[in-house]
Order: C-alpha cells, then structure tokens, then sequence
C-alpha cells in the first residue's frame, strides 16, 4: 500500500505543528504512533480476521485481539493521549466509529450462530410423529392392566382406591390386626424387619408382609361406614422360586356398615372374578383361620383352562382369605364394634395375573423380558 495523499497531509501536518512550536525533537517526532493510516490499518486487520471466525470459539479470540482490554483498539485509544485536541477531534470518533461496527459485527455473528445451532439441533431431533410403525410400542405391564381392571370393577360398586406405606411399624402389620407378638400367625408370614429390638411395636418397622395394614388406617382416616379396596406390593422373606417370590402384589378389600354379612362379601367376590374372567366363576367358601376376621374364609375357585397337551381340565384352586372383620380390629381402626360389622378379603393379584394369562413362572413378571411382556 502506498503513501496516501491525505497521510501526507497529515504528516506535513504534525511536523508544521511540532516544528512551529520548536518544542519537540526529530525522534519524538518519529514516534508519534497515530495516523488515520494506522487507524484503518487496524480495521482492515480487523476485518480479515473477523471474515475467519468460524464458531464461538473464534469469535471470542477475535474480540480478545481487536475489543478486549488490551485490545488493539483499546492501544488505538490509549495513544490518543498523545495526540493534540484537534487530531483528537478526527482520530477519536473514527475510532469509537471503527469500534462500534466491529462489535456490532461480533454480537451479529453470535445471534446468528446461536439460531444457527439451534436450527441444527432443531433438524437432529426432528421425528415424524405420524410414522408410528418405525417405532416399537411399549404396552402396559399386564400386572397394571390387571390392576386397573379390579380398580374399575370396584369403582363402579361403590369402593374407594385405598393406599398404605409398605415401609409400615410391627403394630399396623401385626398387632392392630389382632396378631400380637406371641401369635403364632406371625410365623406364617416370613417378615423383613427394618428394625426388630424395640419393646413397643409402634417403633418396630417392618416391610409390611400384607396389604390388610391399610384396613386400620383407613379405618381411623375415614371411619364407618367405609368401602374401599387397597392393591399394593407386600414383601415376604422367602426363596424365590416359580411360585413364590419375596415381593408380589395384593389386593385388600373391607367394606364396614350396618347389617354387613357375608352374602355382600360373595356378591362382591363372585362380581370381580366374572368381570376378570368375563364369565362366571364358581366360588367354593371353607372356613379358614385369620387373626383379623371371625368366621375367617378361604375362598377356592373353580378353574377352568387348557393344559400343555391341549387337554381341558378344571380344578378347585385357593384364591384368597376373606371373613368378617374381628371386633377387635374394628376397634384398633376407631370404629364401635356394636354399631358396625365388616367384611374383609385379601388375594394375591400377582397370582390372579399368573391364573388369568396361564403364565406359570412368577419371576417372568418381575423380569424386563420384552417378548413376554409383549404378550398381552
Ligand atoms: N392378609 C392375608 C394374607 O396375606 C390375606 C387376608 C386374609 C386378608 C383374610 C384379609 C382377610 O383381609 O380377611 O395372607
């Protein structure tokens, strides 16, 4: 680049002035650093390097270099100092000029490269909502449909959905059931204990081994008269094998009013197994012994299905516990014994799961088994 006319002004310039005041030597004269020259040699510099910036990453180096600071603006500024006001009157605006374009330039490139980013991700994670068949579909575990099933069925009869801690003290997992320490049902039940070394049973927290817990706190919640039913995972310290696992899930039902017998008990049983089963279902009642009702039930149910040879075959299968509710357990939930009776049952819905689908390994539907579980 050659020597412009108008630097050559400015040089005759700065020598009339300096030499008519006399008062400066020839090298201070050759270090006078700012000319308009200089000036637009810095923006030019400018220039090509900001026609290089790329990303964020170079655009922050080329502010460093041309607006930081320490900047080769901010140098430009600093020898205005040496400058007379008149100079200053032209060079100092030019640069304030110079600086503001080339920030403008910048905080442009950053807007742009910002949506230009987000366009990039916008197009990487665009799917096409309508093209279903590429994906595979994810269903609902059967345990859930199963759950969602019995909620419906007791819904529409009145009963509300109950629910109850599974971390739960020895007293409403035990004692308020009318099972007290020295009961021998205890062994009938395999317990996980959180904490065994405490006298009262209110401070021993046990894995609740059975949904019937939530019979006392929704007894002391809501009171009489009272319909609900609590499905829930209960824990049993046991060997897992094809029939028996160390946590399933239950289903405890109560329903406490005057006059209640145990016909509203069949009626309510016999009306869920031909909802689940979407036919009749007989029922066969055998007294059996829970602490927590009196007469105590087992309730069989007659199977029907078809073997692995094809066969059809039928046979009484155990399905759950039931009776009326022990006076006792009605007043551990708050509720007068001499106003109100109840029912209360309890049958294991991994198992009703197990019976309905013909699956004959419990751990299958624990297990994450993709083509199992696609099944149904
Ligand atoms: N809780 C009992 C169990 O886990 C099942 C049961 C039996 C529940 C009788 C009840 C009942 O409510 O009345 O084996």
């Amino acid at each position: 680049m050659g020597f412009e006319k108008f630097d050559f002004f400015w040089y005759f310039k700065i020598l009339y002035r300096n030499f008519g005041k006399k008062s400066i030597s020839f090298s201070t004269f050759c270090n006078v650093k700012t000319s308009p020259r200089q000036v637009s040699q810095v923006f030019q510099k400018a220039q090509s390097a900001f026609a290089a910036v790329e990303d964020l990453e170079s655009l922050a180096l080329f502010e460093q270099t041309f607006l930081g600071k320490k900047g080769e603006i901010a140098l430009l500024r600093k020898s205005l100092k040496e400058l007379s006001p008149e100079e200053k009157q032209i060079l100092g605006p030019e640069i304030q000029k110079g600086f503001e374009v080339i920030s403008s330039q910048a905080e442009a490139f950053r807007t742009k490269h910002a949506s230009k980013a987000l366009m990039a991700q916008l197009e990487k994670d665009w799917i096409d909502v309508t093209k279903t068949e590429a994906f595979s579909r994810g269903a609902i575990h059967p345990m859930a449909q199963l759950q969602r099933r019995i909620e419906q069925i007791f819904t529409s009869m009145g009963f509300d959905i109950a629910d109850g801690p599974e971390v739960e003290t020895e007293w409403y997992n035990f004692d308020a059931l009318n099972v007290p320490g020295t009961h021998p049902a205890r062994d009938m039940q395999d317990t996980f204990w959180v904490t065994h070394d405490q006298k009262d049973a209110q401070k021993n927290v046990v894995l609740r081994t059975q949904t019937s817990n939530v019979q006392i706190h929704w007894m002391q919640k809501y009171g009489a008269p009272l319909r609900m039913i609590a499905p829930g995972r209960v824990y049993r310290n046991e060997d897992v094998d094809m029939t028996h696992d160390a946590t399933f899930y239950q289903v405890e039902g109560m329903m406490v009013d005057k006059h209640i017998s145990l016909a509203h008990l069949k009626g309510a049983i016999e009306t869920m197994l031909a909802e689940v089963f979407e036919k009749d279902i007989k029922v066969r009642i055998r007294p059996g012994y829970f602490p927590f009702v009196e007469p105590g039930l087992e309730v069989d149910i007659w199977f029907e299905y078809v073997d692995k040879n094809g066969q059809e075959q039928a046979q009484w299968l155990e399905f759950m516990g039931a009776g009326m509710t022990h006076p006792e357990v009605l007043r551990n939930g708050g509720i007068d014994p001499n106003i109100y009776s109840g029912f209360a049952f309890g049958f294991g819905l991994t198992r009703l799961a197990m019976l309905k689908h013909g699956i004959d390994d419990i751990r299958l539907l624990s297990s994450q088994k993709k083509d199992f579980l696609q099944q149904f």
